[in-house]
């Protein structure tokens, strides 16, 4: 069943940040654009490179290895290599707690 787990403190990842926590072993990144923050797959669809390492740009990541490029917020690719869409989660805030639903 799905449920929020907190995995930081909302003022502990600021506007244009990315952060990769783990949740029961599960890479997901969590990155705060201009006050929102978007959770998805740390896991690039196309190898297995880090997300959290690549560089945000507004609501667009772009992978730190073949530069493919997802869009946060519904996880589509915006460019290749990578032709799988990325994962996304809920997030709330609660309090300070960041909480993902998984
Ligand atoms: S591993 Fe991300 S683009 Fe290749």
């Amino acid at each position: 069943m799905a449920r929020f787990v907190t995995v930081a403190k909302a003022d502990s990842i600021q506007p244009g940040q990315m952060v990769k926590v783990e949740i029961d072993n599960l890479p997901v990144a969590v990155a705060n654009v201009g006050g929102t923050f978007h959770a998805f797959d740390d896991t690039c669809t196309h190898e297995d490179c880090s997300l959290a390492e690549g560089e945000l740009a507004r609501t667009t990541v772009t992978c730190p290895c073949h530069f493919a490029e997802f869009d946060i917020r519904t996880g589509a690719v915006l460019a290749p290599p990578a032709t799988v869409p990325l994962k996304v989660y809920p997030v709330r805030v609660e309090g300070n707690d960041l909480q993902v639903e998984v």
